[in-house]
C-alpha cells in the first residue's frame, strides 16, 4: 500500500515517525510543500489552493491514501476536498479534547500551541465551543517555530530568547496541559518542556491520526506492503534540494518517540 503525507515542511515528519512505528508495511511518500511555507501566514484560499495541488499530485501518483500532517492545511480545507478525490484523506486536529480532559483532574487550563490560522480558523473555535471549555482554554500562536523548524534549528539560544519573549505574558505554572497544534512543534519539545512545570503534560495529535488511518486501511481491506520505503518530494513533486536531509530528521525523531 501507498500512503501520502502531505505538510507545508517538516512538521508532518513528527507524524509520520509515528507512522512508522505504528504501520511499518507501507511505502510512503512525504510530500513538503516549501516554496509555499509558512502556511499559518497565508490566507485561507491560498492554503486551500496549496493543498489542492498537493492532493491532484497524489491523485496522479496513485496513492491508496493520504495523510494531511498539517493542522492549518486541516482545518482550512481538509473535510471540502475530502469529496473530490477518490482516496481516503485523514487530517490533524489540535488534541485539545484529551488535554481538557486530562485537566478537568487538576483543575488546571489547557494551553493550546498553533499557528495563528489554525487558531482563528472556525474549525477550532467550535473545537473548543463543543467541550464547554472556552474558560479553560488559552491559545498561543506560535509561527516563529515553523521557520526555525525549516532552518533546521531546534535547541539554540534564538529559539530560547523567541520562546521568552512569546510566553512572557502568560503565568505558564496555571497549565496542567499543554497542546502542540502544529505539527512543526514536536521538534521543539525538549525546549518547551523546559518553560514549564514538570508535572505539565503535553499533548499532540499524532497517535490519534494514525490509528485512525490504521482503521481506514483495514475497513477498505488496504493490504499491507511487504517491503517498506519513504520517498520525498517537494512542491509540485520535484525532488528536495540535497541539503534539505528529511531522512536524518526522521531518523532522529523516530528515535525520541
Ligand atoms: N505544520 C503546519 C501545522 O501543523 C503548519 C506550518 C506552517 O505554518 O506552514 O499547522
Amino acid at each position: 500500500m501507498k500512503i501520502g503525507f502531505f505538510d507545508s515542511g517538516i512538521g508532518g515528519l513528527t507524524v509520520l515517525g509515528h507512522a512508522l512505528k505504528i504501520l511499518p508495511f507501507a511505502d510512503y511518500i512525504y510530500y513538503a510543500d516549501i516554496e509555499h511555507l509558512p502556511y499559518g501566514e497565508k490566507t485561507k484560499s491560498e492554503v486551500r489552493q496549496y493543498v489542492q495541488k498537493a492532493m491532484d499530485y497524489m491523485a496522479e501518483i496513485k496513492v491508496d491514501a493520504v495523510v494531511i500532517a498539517c493542522n492549518t492545511a486541516t482545518s482550512v480545507a481538509g473535510m471540502k476536498l475530502r469529496k473530490n478525490y477518490s482516496f481516503p484523506i485523514i487530517g490533524m486536529e489540535p488534541a485539545v479534547k484529551p488535554a481538557v480532559a486530562y485537566c478537568q483532574e487538576t483543575g488546571k487550563k489547557t494551553l493550546v500551541l498553533a499557528t495563528s490560522l489554525t487558531l482563528r480558523e472556525e474549525k477550532f473555535q467550535q473545537l473548543v465551543e463543543r467541550l464547554e471549555a472556552t474558560a479553560m482554554v488559552d491559545t498561543l500562536p506560535l509561527g516563529g517555530l515553523v521557520k526555525f523548524a525549516e532552518q533546521f534549528e531546534f535547541d539554540t539560544s534564538a529559539v530560547e530568547q523567541y520562546l521568552q519573549k512569546e510566553f512572557a505574558p502568560l503565568t505558564l505554572a496555571d497549565y496542567g496541559a499543554v497542546v502542540l497544534g502544529c505539527t512543526h512543534f514536536p521538534l521543539f519539545s525538549n525546549i518547551l518542556k523546559q518553560f514549564f512545570p514538570e508535572e505539565t503534560v503535553f499533548f499532540d495529535g499524532s497517535v490519534g491520526t494514525i490509528n485512525h488511518l490504521a482503521d481506514i486501511l483495514t475497513q477498505k481491506g488496504i493490504a499491507p506492503s511487504v517491503d517498506d520505503k519513504i520517498k520525498f518530494v517537494i512542491t509540485n513533486g520535484k525532488l528536495p534540494p540535497n541539503d534539505v536531509d528529511y531522512k536524518k530528521i526522521l531518523q532522529a525523531y523516530v528515535h525520541s518517540i
